[in-house]
């Protein structure tokens, strides 16, 4: 059926109730939660379409080169290493990829032969599984509450909070001035102005948006684009910005693994609480190792 004679049927249906109960059946369809799996549904679609459109704006690498930095720190992994963006790629897209011989899982041990070994993944951002499960399952109901995702990226963690959060405002902070353009154009594009902003800016000069916000978002934010006395200077910026009694952290991977390779002195446990978070929603492999890296704080 299409949108007009769906429409015209719902009319009728309420042309043909009894007239005292049409009050109650508006009032049903203006409130009930019944209609959640059709508009999530559309949620998920306009979420992979933002995908699509950043996908034929970016090379299938999903890095640029003026990531000078995170390209080099990419070629100097013990193992070879590609990056797929896990928001613009998921596994389907990927498989086709492959078929298509733009993308392997693999890499020749001895070039030429048919010895191959499996690759290592990077991805620089949260697939849809992530942030759907970060704002369903991890983070809780965020009406009236600001979002700030520190380095954000290709924008996936703002889109997701705006279709899967009701948080009023939601900050994308990215030092990159390309991937805030691009950012940009999607917030432009799907008219998303009226609560993302985008912030192209070192997240050391917004000491203000990090003290208001109710929930601060760090997913690999710093290890593969900084060097390591930068990742301990914005780490102790965080530490010393992030402290609004009561608002939450999520990071990506913990806040000790973070910062184990670092020369920083930030005491844990007089800074936050970690609150442990149930991955039994998803009980798939791949996804739920990735979903194991998320860790969710309690500020103190
Ligand atoms: C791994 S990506 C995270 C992407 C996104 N938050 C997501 O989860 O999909 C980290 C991003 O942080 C940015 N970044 C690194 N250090 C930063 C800093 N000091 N200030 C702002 N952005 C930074 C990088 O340019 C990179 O795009």
């Amino acid at each position: 059926m299409d949108f007009s004679s769906a429409r015209h049927a719902i009319l009728n249906v309420v042309k043909g109730m009894r007239a005292g109960d049409v009050p109650q059946l508006l009032h049903w369809m203006k409130t009930t939660s019944d209609f959640d799996e059709f508009t999530s549904n559309n949620k998920d679609i306009i979420l992979r379409s933002i995908a699509e459109d950043l996908r034929h704006s970016l090379p299938t690498t999903a890095m640029i080169s003026s990531e000078h930095l995170a390209l080099q720190k990419l070629h100097e992994q013990t193992k070879p290493t590609l990056h797929v963006d896990a928001f613009l790629y998921d596994d389907d897209c990927f498989d086709s990829l492959c078929e298509k011989g733009e993308m392997s899982r693999n890499y020749c041990l001895t070039c030429g032969s048919h010895r191959t070994a499996p690759l290592e993944f990077i991805s620089h951002s949260f697939s849809l599984t992530e942030v759907k499960f970060l704002y369903e399952h991890v983070l809780p109901d965020l009406t009236g509450k600001v979002v700030v995702d520190v380095g954000s990226r290709l924008g996936a963690v703002l889109f997701g909070g705006y279709f899967y959060s009701s948080a009023s405002e939601i900050y994308g902070v990215e030092m990159n001035t390309e991937f805030c353009q691009l950012q940009e154009t999607v917030v432009e594009k799907y008219q998303l102005f009226d609560r993302i902003k985008v912030l192209n800016a070192d997240i050391c000069t917004q000491a203000p948006l990090l003290k208001n916000a109710d929930v601060v978002i760090m997913n690999n934010v710093f290890e593969y684009f900084l060097d390591r006395s930068e990742q301990a200077r914005c780490w102790k910026f965080i530490n010393e910005n992030v402290r609004k009694k009561g608002s939450l952290l999520v990071t990506v991977p913990s806040l000790e693994k973070s910062l184990s390779e670092l020369q920083v002195d930030i005491p844990l446990n007089q800074w936050v609480e970690a609150i442990p978070l149930h991955y039994d929603v998803f009980l798939e492999g791949n996804d739920r190792e990735a979903l194991e890296e998320i860790c969710l704080y309690r500020i103190l």
